[in-house]
């Protein structure tokens, strides 16, 4: 089969389109002739060596590999004693994060996948936007059902809005019956409202902490060394979600209790399951910015770097 691999962490040059073996499930395990695969930040940390990640947080890259996590596809073929799909299922999933990170491998043509990873594709949407949902919807899903609920009648502020699990999270932070402020740049806009945002902050012409006050609970997908100036717009004793590292200068968060509560998103084919109805029912939508051939992954990669995504990035596989 053909796959894209990565021989030594380096620019996205380093995606190469070549002939590998095609894998072979085992027991718990279905092959996946893959349709399309999502992108996401840890491909780009993956390929260039993870150097953005605390090093006692780094996790070990094998090489070569194959990059890539999110997938949407048909099952093809079953381990042995897998009964909970059938060849033919149109599934999508989030494989093997954060433990398989490196390993996982959806930028290829076949992909094995654990079955307890898939849930089964809506079929109102295709490949394409299915593979967008798994790794950005899970983190949006899990952060607002397990990590840091947000309460209904409370004012959120997502920073990072129109991106790939910005975009889930307007969405499903006013599903909880928040107001929600999004906060991106100026071309995402419209995309915002229709979205269901309540409110828009342009960061490129205005102080985020500026416009929006006494918000009880920041998602930030952001980060960074700045993410200390959207704290003031965060109320005392408001919560600050950090879905990247960032620093919110944490002396003046705890003179102002304010919590800071974070986690990692994790494979589950049950969380997607839901998020997949959502879509089928055309209750959440999935947004695709751009796709590309699985050959032009380094293409993908350059788009990605470039950063202002609107939705997800995806390949065409299948
Ligand atoms: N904790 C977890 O488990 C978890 C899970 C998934 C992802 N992540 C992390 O979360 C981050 C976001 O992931 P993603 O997939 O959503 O990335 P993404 O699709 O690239 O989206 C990032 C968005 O941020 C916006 N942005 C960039 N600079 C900004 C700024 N200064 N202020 C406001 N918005 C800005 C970009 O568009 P505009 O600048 O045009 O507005 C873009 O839409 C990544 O760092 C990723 O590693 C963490």
């Amino acid at each position: 089969m053909q796959a894209i691999r990565v021989h030594r962490t380096g620019p996205p040059s380093e995606l190469r389109l070549e002939e590998v073996e095609r894998p072979e499930p085992g027991p718990g395990e279905v092959l996946i002739r893959v349709s399309a695969a999502g992108i996401n930040p840890p491909d780009l940390y993956a390929r260039t060596g993870m150097g953005n990640i605390p090093a006692e947080l780094r996790p070990p890259i094998p090489l070569p590999f194959v990059p890539g996590t999110d997938v949407s596809g048909f099952v093809a073929g079953l381990g042995p004693g897998v009964t909970e799909w059938a060849a033919g299922d149109e599934v999508l999933g989030l494989l093997r994060f954060p433990s398989g990170i490196g390993t996982a491998a959806t930028y290829a043509e076949y992909v094995i996948a654990p079955v307890g990873d898939l849930a089964r594709k809506p079929a109102a949407i295709d490949h394409l936007h299915a593979a967008a949902i798994p790794m950005a919807g899970l983190t949006a899903w899990q952060y607002l059902t397990e990590i840091a609920p947000v309460e209904a009648g409370s004012t959120v502020l997502v920073n990072g809005a129109a991106g790939g699990v910005g975009h889930f999270l307007v969405q499903l932070a006013r599903r909880a019956g928040a107001r929600v402020i999004a906060v991106a740049s100026t071309r995402h806009e419209a995309f915002l409202r229709d979205l269901g945002a309540d409110e828009y902050i342009d960061y490129t012409t205005t102080r985020v902490a500026d416009a929006a006050k006494d918000v009880d609970h920041l998602f930030d997908t952001v980060g960074g060394p700045d993410g200390h100036l959207l704290a003031p717009a965060v109320r005392d004793g408001g919560v600050i979600s950090p879905v990247f590292f960032g620093d919110y200068h944490d002396d003046e968060l705890a003179r102002r209790e304010v919590r800071v509560i974070g986690g990692q998103v994790r494979s589950h084919g049950g969380h997607l399951g839901e998020l997949a109805e959502l879509v089928g029912a055309g209750a959440l939508r999935v947004a695709v910015d751009e796709a590309f051939p699985l050959a032009e992954a380094w293409k993908a990669h350059e788009r990605a770097e470039r950063g202002h995504i609107q939705g997800k990035l995806v390949l065409r596989v299948g």
